[in-house]
């Protein structure tokens, strides 16, 4: 069985990926669920997201959005740009970023569970979202060609792969020089200890892989970017009794970031 260690963690990869897939399922499928987390257009409205972008994009891909912070001040998204987003569930953020890229852009959404994937597909097409296209795969494995993407977004995602430094070096890979990250996502301010990052179900709930705060953004300077931005969201909270403790002991939060790849000057 695969295991991987990352920061004196062991987590199974295999049960990781499985328990993921069940609970992002149920997220797609059955989203008024109980879950330990919030989900929705009242969370997405509390953490930054506009009445107006909202209202231009599919309700029931709001119904299904688990995102964790609003980083598009940060991502500045252009007209005629190529968007990734990594993790793009239900496809709440592949919406708005097409509104904001237009036409002439495209954005492209790449996640491993398939009945997140249909859902935002069926959207996609009922709706007209002709600039959006989505993608089986991994994050630490992206499908898309070397530096072919001016910004990667994700909200919510690599808090849940077990190999960061791999998720990085692909935002390196894929973006294009002067290219931009930005996203949202869940880290610690004391490392976790074993007994929570070791458990697959805690992991799978956006808390166990939660990587400290300053790991994190050496991870994402090691790949080749330059951290521009880093804020805290105190908007958003965990709901379980389980997380709240963790939160409150080990200073579990969401963060919104920026990074540009080096290279060349940004725009
Ligand atoms: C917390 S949800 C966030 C979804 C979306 N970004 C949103 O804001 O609603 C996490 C999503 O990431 C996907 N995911 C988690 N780990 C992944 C991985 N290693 N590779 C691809 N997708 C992954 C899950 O299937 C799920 O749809």
């Amino acid at each position: 069985m695969g295991t991987v260690t990352e920061n004196k963690q062991d987590v199974n990869r295999l049960e990781l990926e499985q328990k993921v897939k069940d609970m992002y399922r149920d997220v797609a499928q059955d989203p008024h669920g109980e879950f330990h987390f919030e989900m929705g257009r009242v969370l997405a409205e509390r953490l930054g997201y506009s009445s107006e972008d909202l209202d231009r994009i599919p309700a029931e891909a709001i119904e299904s959005f688990a995102g964790v912070g609003y980083y598009f001040h940060l991502a500045d998204l252009v007209n005629g740009e190529s968007v990734l987003d990594l993790g793009s569930g239900s496809g709440t953020d592949t919406f708005v970023a097409a509104i904001k890229v237009g036409t002439n852009g495209n954005v492209v959404g790449v996640d491993m569970t398939d009945e997140q994937r249909a859902k935002a597909e069926q959207l996609r097409d009922r709706d007209g979202f002709s600039n959006v296209t989505y993608r089986k795969g991994y994050i630490e494995e992206v499908p898309c060609k070397d530096e072919s993407i001016d910004v990667v977004i994700s909200n919510g995602v690599i808090n849940l792969s077990a190999d960061k430094n791999q998720v990085f070096r692909e935002v390196a890979r894929v973006l294009k020089p002067g290219g931009r990250l930005a996203i949202s996502d869940i880290v610690t301010e004391s490392q976790l200890p074993e007994g929570i990052t070791c458990n697959a179900t805690l992991w799978a709930a956006c808390i166990g892989g939660a990587m400290q705060q300053d790991d994190y953004r050496a991870a994402i300077e090691k790949a080749g970017l330059a951290v521009e931005h880093v804020q805290d969201n105190s908007e958003y909270q965990f709901i379980s009794d389980d997380a709240m403790g963790a939160t409150q002991k080990y200073g579990v939060k969401s963060i919104s970031l920026l990074a540009i790849k080096r290279g060349r000057e940004a725009k």
